[in-house]
């Protein structure tokens, strides 16, 4: 199997399903660089993201450090409050203050873990923190590239809905991207 076929298909991890009670969101530290070097480094988890593998526990600390801390809201995704994802919620208010009841939300998981509930559970646990601990807002969006089949799977089976195709909208990793709308709000029944 080629790593685009490992990628784009559906993982078959479910015999290996896990308690979804022991996935929790927390603030990441830096006694977590190990852990998050784990998922930087996977070759696999980065191809529909913006950023770059990283290659030194220096990228990893800057992440903790000052990236992750850059966001509205950042949180480590652990199992066992082992740090094995990360999912975080942006603003982009600051730049256009029509869109300041909006968020944007964006997630990562090692590929360890994949096909085993966790995206959808974190997914869950950070629409309903987001909508918690930020009374504002009305909207948590999140765009995932047309190929990225899994991450469009975790965010319907997490209630969002499919608004569209935004076409040739993000330029990532020298490609154009066709880039699929999902959004969440306020208002849906299940929030
Ligand atoms: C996207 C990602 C978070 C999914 O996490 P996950 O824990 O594997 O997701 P879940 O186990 O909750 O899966 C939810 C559903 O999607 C399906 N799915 C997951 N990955 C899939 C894939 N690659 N292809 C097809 N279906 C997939 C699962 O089978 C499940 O559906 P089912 O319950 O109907 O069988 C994970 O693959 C990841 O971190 N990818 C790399 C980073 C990334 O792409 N982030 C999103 C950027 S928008």
């Amino acid at each position: 199997m080629d790593e685009n076929t490992a990628i784009s298909s559906k993982p078959n991890s479910k015999e290996q399903r896990i308690d979804l009670t022991h996935i929790s969101l927390r603030p990441l530290h830096l006694s977590d660089l190990d852990d998050v070097m784990v998922w930087t480094t996977d070759e696999k988890v980065p191809k529909f993201c913006t950023w770059e593998l990283y290659t030194c526990e220096e990228d990893g600390i800057n992440f903790i450090e000052n990236i992750a801390t850059k966001f509205v809201w950042c949180k480590a995704i652990c199992l066992e409050d082992q740090a094995i994802g990360c999912i975080s919620l942006t603003s982009y208010s600051e730049h256009d203050r029509c869109r300041n009841k909006s968020v944007e939300l964006g997630y990562v998981i090692g590929s360890k873990y994949w096909g085993k509930g966790i995206g959808t559970q974190a997914v869950r646990l950070a629409v309903k923190a987001a909508f918690t601990e930020f009374p504002y807002l009305e909207r948590v969006e999140a765009l995932v590239d047309v190929d990225n089949v899994g991450s469009q799977r975790v965010l319907e089976k997490a209630g969002f809905q499919r608004e569209g195709v935004l076409r040739k909208y993000l330029f990532i990793k020298g490609k154009t991207r066709d880039m699929v709308m999902f959004s969440v709000i306020l208002t849906d029944p299940h929030v």
